[in-house]
């Protein structure tokens, strides 16, 4: 069966007339076009299909696109342009935060909202086990970044970039 949904994509709404098991992947991928965000396990193992729903991240793979009716959905297209980078974006090519280039729409994506995370107190289990509040350090941004994988191994320039950016 298949079901309108309705969403804002990047500022702007588009609507969508899909299969009621097309992921929010395929929608965002097949029929919207949008092709910055990846597929790379389909599984929810790799993080590289993550976008922003509603200020939170999400890997896109896992979520029906029916179940997002009403939402606000930012992909990687959404943040910047070639002459006008954001400045995470910035960041990863100062740093040199990825090599092939194919995990990078998600890990940016993931970064921005791992800094939201902290900067809100969500605690992370690392920072739940201690019983603190979690800070900008790099060890939380690490171990919040552990569910975006790099075959690369560019981590380190990766977390050098999102801790740039974190101030
Ligand atoms: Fe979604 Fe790997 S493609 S987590």
């Amino acid at each position: 069966a298949s079901a309108k949904t309705t969403l804002r994509v990047n500022g702007q709404r588009r609507e969508l007339d899909v299969d009621t098991r097309t992921t929010l992947l395929d929608a965002l991928r097949e029929h919207l076009k949008l092709t910055g965000t990846k597929k790379g396990c389909d599984q929810g193992q790799c993080g590289a299909c993550t976008v922003i729903v509603n200020g939170r991240r999400i890997n896109s793979c896992l979520s029906l696109a029916v179940m997002h009716d009403g939402d606000e959905v930012t992909t990687i297209e959404g943040l910047g342009t070639p002459g006008k980078l954001h400045p995470m974006q910035a960041a990863f090519v100062k740093h040199d935060g990825y090599q092939c280039g194919y995990c990078t729409p998600g890990q940016i994506c993931s970064a921005l909202s791992v800094i939201e995370e902290i900067r809100a107190g969500i605690p992370s289990h690392v920072s739940a086990d201690l019983n603190v509040k979690p800070l900008l350090s790099m060890d939380e941004i690490r171990e919040r970044m552990s569910g975006n994988i790099c075959r690369c191994g560019a981590y380190s320039n990766i977390l050098d970039a999102i801790a740039e950016v974190a101030g």
